[in-house]
């Protein structure tokens, strides 16, 4: 079965960024094959879970030989779509939108950053990585006749869901959400949340149950 018309487990795609992490490191240190139990002792990870996760897409290890690390990372690659490029454009070029900006990684793993847009007339001219940030009413515009499929919204969240239904209006498929609220946009527009707070909380449950145990 082709693997775009299996259904894959949203457990399973949170993984896949992980391990294509890992085979990147390993094929950069010159590392050809793996075996799951190898990988499993690098991740973490159970190397029955590694089976099963990899299985969803057809193994891609042989009995005995482990998995082909060049390939399982291509293969990988391409089912998280990052082996074609995405045209991105970011909007707020606040302290946040100026840290993506300015994060030049996000464009080898084919996130290109086309376009930074903010409603403060002081930004202009202003140049993150020689992207110079443009005015907010040249965003429509541009999202049409630059080919641009996501939008990172780092923009508070009293504006976050008038712009972003100007951007579906402009042809975007995917928002990448820093805003703090929902966006409630037609099903067809991939909307990817993104809360460092939540993330922090987390870290502060575990301290806080760490701390506990210890008494
Ligand atoms: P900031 O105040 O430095 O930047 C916000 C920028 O957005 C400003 O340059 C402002 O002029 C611009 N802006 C406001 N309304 C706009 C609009 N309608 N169109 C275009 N640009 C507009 O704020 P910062 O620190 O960069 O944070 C941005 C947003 O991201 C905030 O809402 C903050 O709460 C949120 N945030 C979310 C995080 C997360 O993990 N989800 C982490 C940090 C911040």
């Amino acid at each position: 079965m082709a693997v775009e018309e299996k259904h894959i487990s949203s457990a399973v795609i949170r993984r896949l960024p992980r391990y294509y992490r890992y085979l990147g490191e390993l094929l950069d240190s010159g590392v050809e094959r793996i075996s799951s139990n190898e990988l499993s002792e690098r991740m973490k990870v159970t190397a029955s879970q590694i089976r099963q996760d990899l299985n969803n897409f057809g193994g891609f290890g042989q009995q005995g030989y482990g998995y082909n690390v060049e390939y399982l990372h291509k293969e990988i690659s391409k089912i998280l779509g990052i082996d074609t490029s995405h045209n991105m454009i970011i909007v707020g070029a606040g302290n946040l939108g100026q840290a993506i900006a300015g994060y030049a990684d996000f464009e080898k793993r084919g996130f290109i950053v086309k376009g930074i847009f903010d409603i403060n007339p002081e930004l202009t001219g202003h140049s993150i990585r020689g992207i110079n940030v443009k005015m907010f009413y040249e965003m429509e515009d541009f999202v049409k006749n630059n080919d641009i499929e996501i939008a990172a919204l780092t923009i508070p969240k009293e504006s976050a869901v008038e712009v972003a239904n100007i951007l579906v209006k402009a042809g975007i498929k995917a928002i990448w959400n820093f805003a703090h609220t929902d966006l409630n946009l037609p099903k067809d527009i991939i909307v990817e949340n993104v809360h460092l707070s939540e993330s922090l909380m987390r870290l502060s449950y575990n301290i806080a149950s760490r701390n506990k145990d210890k008494k």
